[in-house]
């Protein structure tokens, strides 16, 4: 018999299951604990909640360890592909050279959209954000590709068809938006290669690939890859566990991970920074304002839910940030900022005391500026490292046997039973 915990509730004790995760994590199982004791948990922001079992990502916050199906994301970030990481999240497994190839083979594919859904780009107000429009048209993939069957070789198909054709609708977007003609993918061409080809080859100016872009590319979409059940891999949890359909619960993360406080935060970081270069601001006046409590403004790029010493992916992204720069010999006032802010705030005793630490979009958002990628397109850009991610939680949400609809509860605060006033007498 597994270990359990005591909790005395009215002077009457239940005893509740010990869940141990392989890495020593441990939870108490409260799944019983309304029918046993009328009482529920109350949890904002699912501080203490684990909402699952997985065995995709593990997180160590207080270590800065992050690791993809146990292998470490340094490693990854060396040594694999941002598709052979997809692969390693989605599957569990290291694909074979075999396996890479044939998932290679379906990316290239896969990766035209249907012509008819450049039209539907044209629809959108020109100041529309890529986020939304993004979300919208993952949705509307749904409606041209509605046969889906539940075999393996069918979600393994839209899993791929997913992954492919999220570059192409991202890229699409850019060159729509600026009035420019759309690039299409090229069978030559790597994944991450393919994308800045799309995004910036011209019929007038070709683009030439540079290798070192390319990697940086490799690198920064490996580190967003998974992050284990943040907002916008929950809410595709949450989505998918009433039993939508994927594009629509991929649609849902895309919508969630807009947000400034997630994924938004790489493009709020550099509007921060040029904020802070235009008005001349001092770093001292920058961190004095992060620090007091009557004003909302926040360091953006600092501090983070679970990790309480350094963001290890902010570690490899500051390393990538640097030998882009000093490749393009781009010298970056905003870098600048961002070296003087570091410095300042981790010596800062607010800062230390609440372990607020760079998080990887206080780099990332550089590295992105470096390689011409506008800045209302970090957070799409992010949202096609995390695709991979939100693939590998939604198939093992919608197989975890002991799931259920997502449905938390409440505790009501508002008015008990109360009459309607007729309108006259109000
Ligand atoms: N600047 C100043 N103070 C901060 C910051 C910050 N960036 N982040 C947290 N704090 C303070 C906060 O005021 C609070 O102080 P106190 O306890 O004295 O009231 C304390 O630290 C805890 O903050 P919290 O908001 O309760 O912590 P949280 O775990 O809910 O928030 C966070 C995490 C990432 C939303 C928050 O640190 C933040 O707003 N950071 C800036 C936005 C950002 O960079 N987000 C990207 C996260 S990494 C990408 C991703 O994985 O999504």
């Amino acid at each position: 018999m597994g270990s359990t915990v005591t909790v005395t509730i009215e002077g009457k004790n239940y005893e509740l299951p010990v869940i141990t995760g392989s890495e020593g994590e441990k939870a108490i199982d409260i799944t019983t604990l309304r029918a046993k004791t009328g009482y529920i948990t109350y949890d904002p922001g699912f501080v203490n909640t684990g909402s699952c079992t997985s065995e995709i990502t593990f997180m160590n916050g207080e270590e800065g360890i992050l690791r993809y199906r146990g292998i470490p994301i340094e490693t990854l970030a060396e040594k694999s592909s941002f598709v052979e990481t997809a692969y390693l999240l989605m599957n569990g497994v290291l694909p074979t050279a075999r396996e890479l190839t044939n998932t290679r083979i379906l990316l290239n594919d896969y990766s035209l959209v249907h012509e008819d859904m450049r039209t539907f780009y044209q629809n959108f107000p020109r100041r529309a954000h890529p986020m939304g429009i993004l979300s919208s048209m993952v949705n509307a993939l749904r409606g041209f590709y509605p046969e889906l069957d539940h075999s393996d070789e069918a979600l393994n198909s839209t899993f791929l068809r997913l992954i492919s054709k999220i570059r192409t609708l991202s890229a699409m977007s850019y060159k729509i938006s600026r009035g420019h003609k759309v690039i299409y993918p090229r069978p030559d061409y790597s994944y991450c290669a393919n994308f800045l080809n799309m995004m910036f080859d011209n019929p007038v100016v070709p683009y030439e690939l540079d290798q070192d872009l390319v990697e940086a590319l490799n690198v920064f979409w490996i580190l967003h890859a998974d992050h284990e059940q943040n907002c916008s891999t929950t809410s595709v949890r949450v989505v998918g566990s009433g039993k939508v359909n994927i594009y629509a619960s991929i649609s849902a993360g895309i919508a969630a991970l807009w947000g400034p406080l997630h994924g938004g935060a790489n493009q709020a970081v550099i509007y921060m920074l040029s904020d802070i270069l235009e008005k001349g601001m001092t770093v001292e006046e920058t961190i004095a304002r992060a620090k007091d409590k009557s004003d909302s403004f926040r360091l953006m790029g600092f501090g983070h839910r679970v990790y309480k010493a350094y963001d290890p992916r902010a570690t490899i992204m500051k390393k990538i940030c640097h030998k882009v720069l000093a490749k393009l010999e781009i010298t970056d006032p905003l870098l600048d900022i961002a070296r003087s802010l570091e410095e300042v705030a981790l010596t800062d005793p607010y800062f230390v005391d609440h372990n607020l630490y760079p998080n990887i979009d206080f780099y990332s958002g550089i590295v992105l500026r470096a390689m011409g990628i506008p800045t209302n397109m970090f957070t799409v850009m992010f949202a096609i490292g995390r695709l991979p991610g939100w693939i590998a939680q939604w198939k093992e949400g919608s197989t975890d046997k002991v799931q259920k609809v997502a449905r938390p509860r409440q505790i009501y605060t508002g008015e008990t039973e109360r009459p309607y006033t007729p309108i006259t007498e109000r």
